[in-house]
């Protein structure tokens, strides 16, 4: 988990700054599209995840652990209308390394996503409760989940190999994910005319 961590540090930074949610004037429809953009990501590798056979071997519960219908609750929330965008430029995930690696990834976002809760300018902190219930991702279990999550990930990555794999499918996923919110904030008409 160490590695994983310090070597996907760069993108995690560059994710960050996709995210606009944290900034002062962030407004609701900035908010909706961040949503729009998690929700196309996250179904298609919920889907890899669920159909893996190593994951579940794992023990790894690819359906209690799907976060796209608390996505789909809080667009429809926000009255957002359908269809919704999937992402097609997915990561290669070759081997359960790689899969792993990309666990970690979605994983890992429901810690920054309670973070980014905490924190929410005050136009979408209006929502918080009624259309948050992606960012709170597993609530009061968040840790907890996130500590099972690790003790699965140190099993299953025995030898350097592995850990390789794991690294490379996580950079894999950080990077196609930075790629698909590219084009979301690309749209921005706000960042566009200024
Ligand atoms: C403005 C946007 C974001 C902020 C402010 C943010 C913030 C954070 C924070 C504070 C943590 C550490 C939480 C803790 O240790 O309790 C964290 C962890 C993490 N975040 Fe983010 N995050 C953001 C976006 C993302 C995105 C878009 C992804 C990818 C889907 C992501 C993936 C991760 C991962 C994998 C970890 C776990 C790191 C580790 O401890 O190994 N984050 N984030």
């Amino acid at each position: 988990m160490r590695r994983l961590k310090d070597d996907t540090a760069d993108l995690h930074a560059l994710a960050e700054q996709y995210v606009r949610i944290l900034d002062a004037d962030a407004r609701i429809s900035d908010y909706a599209r961040y949503l729009r953009a998690m929700l196309g990501y996250h179904l298609p590798i919920e889907e890899t995840f669920a159909a893996n056979d190593d994951l579940a071997q794992l023990g790894f519960a690819a359906q209690r652990r799907r976060k796209s219908h608390l996505l789909e609750r809080d667009l429809e929330t926000l009255g957002e209308e359908r269809p919704f965008a999937r992402c097609t430029a997915m990561p290669a995930l070759p081997s359960m390394g790689h899969c792993i690696g990309a666990a970690y990834v979605i994983e890992g976002s429901t810690l920054g996503g309670r973070y980014i809760l905490s924190r929410l300018p005050a136009v979408l902190a209006a929502v918080r409760g009624s259309a948050t219930a992606f960012l709170e991702g597993y609530g009061a279990e968040t840790g907890a989940r996130w500590r099972a999550f690790g003790a699965i990930v140190e099993r299953a990555l025995a030898d350097r190999d592995a850990e390789d794999a794991a690294v490379a499918g996580a950079r894999a996923t950080f990077s196609t994910l930075i790629d698909w919110l590219a084009m979301f904030e690309g749209r921005d008409e706000r960042r566009v005319a200024s």
